[in-house]
């Protein structure tokens, strides 16, 4: 028995989508409607997961609705998420209406919540974009939702995050980054920043390094006028080094204020680095970096592309619906492509690529401080420099 299962299993590992691999589905269906043992359901369950990875969608197997029925009723909750993450790849209507309905209800629990929305992320259900604009202003979800919203090409998006975005807290990257992932909202998000509903200093480096992915004239002309022209190399490293050495060292023997400068690293940097206890995972840990060396970090922070590890160089992913995806590949197959951004890690279909291309570019942004007033400027370089974390200002 045991050696049939996983016989079958592989069969449909190495075979997915083919002939072979279709007939084997409803023959583990019909195993999962009769074993009652749940080690064994789970080893199937997990078996098809893993083969249907990177697919949105599947064709329900014949007598997967019994499955369905049954497994839901299971003592064990790993087969019950199990069994509705599948249900939804094969279309299942009765999955796709409870998700929404623990998605919408302010009363279950966060992380329910945001994993039902992932998994109806994950199939792209089309009925989604209404309940996300509206999971903007809810707390415990609205990050999940923000991210969320960049996968549709939805124009009632642009208007539904504005007018949320004064209410929000460190989502507010969730916000920028999918105003910035297409044409469409990136207009929208432009005029508010123009109209100064959001700060000109929100729109990070990264940020306006994604809105030039867009490749549109109009945009680029508008960031421009905001922004300045963006330098993209220096002519002279060496004297832009000294330049800020110089800055920094007229700050005098104590040039900055560690805490406050843990702040500027909070809101420029930590979204991509940790350093001590805190911070993201899109480039590297930097608590062990030479940062005692003040040539090294200006180096590193004025010119990441100067020197750029190979697994960090960006790529630009454009979908056939117009969206435009900046970041890392981290794993790509023949059905799915994943790309680490400044904010989540994207997986998209392959059928959905219109384009990719690999950028001589480092994905940590240039121009990163040139928004930074020199105090700002000193306080960061000078935590940055500390030996050990510091308390944020009270
Ligand atoms: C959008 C993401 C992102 C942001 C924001 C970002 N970085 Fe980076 N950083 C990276 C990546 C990716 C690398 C690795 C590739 C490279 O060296 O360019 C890197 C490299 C570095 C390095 C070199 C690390 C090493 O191991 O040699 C330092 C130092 C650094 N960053 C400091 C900073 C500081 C300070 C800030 C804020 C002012 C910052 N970074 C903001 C993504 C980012």
């Amino acid at each position: 028995m045991k050696l049939f299962l996983l016989n079958l299993l592989c069969l449909f590992c190495v075979a997915t989508g083919s002939v072979r691999a279709v007939d084997s589905l409803p023959q583990l269906a019909q195993m999962l409607r009769e074993s009652d043992d749940a080690q064994l359901q789970l080893d199937i369950l997990r078996g098809i997961s893993a083969a249907l990875k990177g697919r949105r969608t599947a064709p329900m197997p014949a007598g997967w609705d019994a499955v369905e029925a049954k497994l839901a009723a299971s003592a064990n909750s790993e087969v019950r998420t199990l069994t509705q993450t599948l249900s939804l790849t094969f279309g299942s209507a009765r999955a796709k209406s409870s998700l929404r309905a623990i998605a919408a209800d302010p009363k279950a629990e966060a992380g329910a919540r945001r994993t039902a929305l992932d998994s109806l992320l994950g199939i792209r259900d089309p009925e989604l974009p209404p309940l996300l604009q509206q999971l903007v202003t809810d707390p415990a979800v609205r990050g999940t939702a923000l991210r969320g919203l960049a996968a549709y090409d939805d124009a009632a998006t642009p208007t539904a995050i504005l007018a949320a975005y004064g209410s929000l807290g460190a989502e507010k990257r969730d916000a920028l980054n999918t105003l910035a992932s297409r044409n469409a909202f990136a207009k929208p998000l432009l005029a508010a920043v123009a109209a100064g509903k959001i700060a000109k200093t929100d729109l990070t480096a990264d940020l306006v390094r994604q809105l030039r992915n867009l490749k549109d004239d109009a945009i680029k002309a508008q960031l421009t006028d905001l922004w300045g022209v963006m330098q993209e190399t220096s002519p002279d490293m060496e004297k832009e080094i000294a330049r800020v050495t110089r800055l920094y060292w007229a700050g005098g023997s104590t040039p900055g204020d560690a805490p406050r400068g843990r702040v500027v690293f909070n809101k420029v940097c930590a979204q991509c680095h940790t350093l001590f206890d805190s911070g993201g995972h899109v480039g590297p840990d930097i608590t062990g970096a030479n940062r005692g060396d003040l040539a090294y970090l200006l180096q590193n922070i004025l010119y990441p592309n100067a020197v750029i590890p190979n697994e960090y160089r960006a790529t630009t992913v454009e979908t056939k619906d117009d969206r435009v995806i900046t970041g890392i590949v981290k794993e790509q197959n023949a059905t799915s492509l994943s790309i680490q951004t400044a904010n989540e890690l994207v997986t998209i279909p392959r059928a959905e690529v219109k384009s990719t291309s690999l950028s001589e570019q480092s994905l940590m942004p240039e121009g990163l401080i040139t928004q930074l007033k020199d105090g700002e400027l000193r306080d960061l370089l000078y935590y940055l420099s500390r030996p050990g974390q510091v308390a944020l200002p009270q």
